[in-house]
C-alpha cells in the first residue's frame, strides 16, 4: 500500500547547533519542506540578528540536493522589546516567538519569569500578527508534574487569551484533554501542535520493565485517556490541530544519567510514525490535512506543492545515530520497526 501526500511541515522542531545540527538536519529535511525551529540554544536566539546567524548555520549544514526552509523563532524573555518584534515581522524569516516559562524545560533558564513582564512584546505581536508559541506548563514545584499543563491553562493561558483576543496563539505539544479542550473552546486565533510520541505512548512507556529515559520528555507523557483525546483531536480534521514533532536530540549520556534530560528524538521517522497513528485510528485520509495544510493555513504561509510517498513496508530503526564528537543519539523505536517507509 502507498500513500502520496503534499510534502509536510514540522511546526515544532529542535535542531541544536554545530555537529548535532549537522547530524539531525538531514532527517527532517528528507521528510519536511519547512520547520519551525525552536530558539532554545545556549545562549538562546533572542534577536533577529541571532536568528539570521542561526538560519545561516542551518542552511550551511543542509546536505546538497535537499530543499528545506527553516522558519525561525525568537526566544521571549522579560526584556524582549516591541522594536525587536517589529524587526522580526519585517525580517521575512522570523515567523514566531516562543514563550518558555523560566526553568520549565531544557535550556529554559532565560525564559519569562512572569507573563506580565512580556506584555509589551506580546502586545506588539498581536498588532503585527506574529504568533506566540507557548510551552504550557507551570514551574511551581508545588504542582504535581502531571498536572502542570492543566494548571498552566487555568492560571496563565486563559487570562492571556482574554487579554490579547487577536493574538495568534499556539499551545505547543499538547498532552492532555484539557489542552485539547482549551484549543477547541478558546476565543481568538488559537491552535495546538501534537507530537507523535504523545499520540503513540502513554506514561506506562516511561516504566515498561524499568526506567526508560528515552521516553522522558516535557511535558511528560500522560495517562491513556489523555492520549486518546490527542488522537481524536489529531484525526478529527479540525484545522486548529497540526503536526509538530518536538523532536529533541540529546546525547545518550545526557539521557542515561542520574538526572536525565527531557527530550525524545523522532525526526528520523516522523511522518512515518504519524502515519502509524492515523492508520490505527482508521483516519489515513486525514493525515495530509493535519501534516501539510492546517499549519501553513494558521501561519498564513502557502501550502507546499511538492509531494512525498509513504509505503506500507516495515523497516528497522538503527540502535543509535552518530551525534558527532563521539556522542550517540538514541531515536524513538531504536532497534525496533516502523510500519511505514518514506519513498516509493
Ligand atoms: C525540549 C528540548 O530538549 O529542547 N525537550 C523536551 O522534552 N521537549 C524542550 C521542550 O520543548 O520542552
Ligand atoms: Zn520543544
Amino acid at each position: 500500500m502507498q500513500l502520496t501526500l503534499t510534502r509536510p511541515d514540522d511546526w515544532h522542531l529542535h535542531l541544536r547547533d554545530g555537529a548535532a545540527l549537522a547530524a539531525v538536519l538531514p532527517h527532517t529535511a528528507e521528510r519536511f519542506a519547512r520547520a519551525i525551529v525552536m530558539p532554545n540554544l545556549k545562549p538562546p536566539v533572542r534577536t533577529v540578528a541571532d536568528a539570521a546567524a542561526y538560519r545561516a548555520r542551518i542552511l550551511a549544514a543542509l546536505p546538497p540536493g535537499l530543499a528545506f526552509e527553516p522558519l525561525m523563532t525568537l526566544y521571549l524573555t522579560d526584556h524582549t522589546t516591541p522594536e525587536e518584534i517589529a524587526a522580526a515581522r519585517a525580517s521575512g524569516f522570523v515567523h514566531a516567538v516562543k514563550y518558555y516559562p523560566a526553568g520549565a524545560t531544557t535550556h529554559a533558564e532565560a525564559g519569562v519569569t512572569a507573563v506580565q513582564r512580556a506584555y509589551p512584546a506580546i502586545e506588539a505581536m498581536q498588532e503585527l500578527g506574529v504568533p506566540l508559541l507557548v510551552h504550557g506548563e507551570v514551574t511551581d514545584p508545588e504542582v504535581d508534574v502531571f498536572d502542570r499543563e492543566a494548571v498552566f491553562i487555568e492560571r496563565v493561558l486563559m487570562p492571556l487569551r482574554l487579554r490579547f483576543p487577536r493574538l495568534k496563539l499556539v499551545l505547543e505539544h499538547i498532552t492532555t484533554r484539557e489542552g485539547v479542550e482549551f484549543v477547541r473552546s478558546a476565543p481568538g486565533p488559537t491552535a495546538g501542535t501534537l507530537t507523535v510520541h504523545h499520540l503513540l505512548l502513554n506514561r506506562n512507556a516511561l516504566f515498561r520493565g524499568g526506567l526508560r529515559p528515552h521516553h522522558y520528555c516535557l511535558p511528560v507523557l500522560k495517562r491513556e485517556p489523555h492520549r486518546l483525546a490527542l488522537v481524536e483531536a489529531a484525526t478529527s480534521g479540525d484545522p486548529r490541530f497540526f503536526l509538530g514533532t518536538d523532536s529533541a536530540p540529546h546525547a545518550h549520556t545526557d539521557k542515561e544519567s542520574a538526572c536525565g534530560c527531557a527530550g525524545i528524538y523522532t525526526a528520523h521517522a516522523a511522518i512515518e510514525l504519524y502515519a502509524e497513528v492515523f492508520e490505527q485510528a482508521g483516519a489515513l485520509d486525514r493525515l495530509e490535512a493535519f501534516a501539510s495544510f492546517h499549519g501553513p493555513d494558521f501561519y498564513g504561509l502557502p501550502r507546499n506543492s511538492a509531494r512525498i510517498t509513504l509505503t506500507r513496508e516495515p523497516w528497522r530503526v538503527p540502535a543509535a545515530y552518530d551525534l558527532g564528537h563521539g556522542r550517540r543519539l538514541i531515536p524513538l523505536r531504536a532497534g525496533e520497526t516502523v510500519a511505514w517507509r518514506l519513498g516509493a
